[in-house]
């Protein structure tokens, strides 16, 4: 763990992006995350599910994308706004 994890950041940035998106239209959204990252679990804290798996070659490294999605974002950005 980083010292500039876990004092907020990642939660203002997804609340000003889910914010900014809204604005544009957006109605929903998915955010894919590499299977062995051990920060998955902040996108769980925010409310997202698991709606399904996917492959990635990330630069000849065969794995896996989570993809986490809130149906709606309006309930994402009222939550953590
Ligand atoms: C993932 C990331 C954006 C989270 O940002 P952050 O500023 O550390 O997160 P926050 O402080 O806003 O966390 C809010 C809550 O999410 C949860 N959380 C965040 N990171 C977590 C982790 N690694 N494990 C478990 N829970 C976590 C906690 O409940 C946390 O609240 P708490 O610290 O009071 O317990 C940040 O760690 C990051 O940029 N990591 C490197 C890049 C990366 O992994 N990106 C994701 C790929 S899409």
């Amino acid at each position: 763990m980083f010292d500039w994890q876990r004092r907020g950041i990642g939660r203002k940035l997804v609340s000003c992006a889910a914010l900014e998106l809204k604005k544009q239209g957006a109605k929903s959204l998915l955010i894919a995350v590499q299977e062995d990252n051990p920060n998955k679990k902040f996108y769980e804290y925010l409310g997202g599910q698991l709606v399904g798996k996917r492959p990635l070659d990330w630069e000849g490294y065969a794995t896996r994308e989570f993809l986490f999605g809130w149906q709606n974002i309006e309930v994402l950005v009222a939550q953590i706004s």
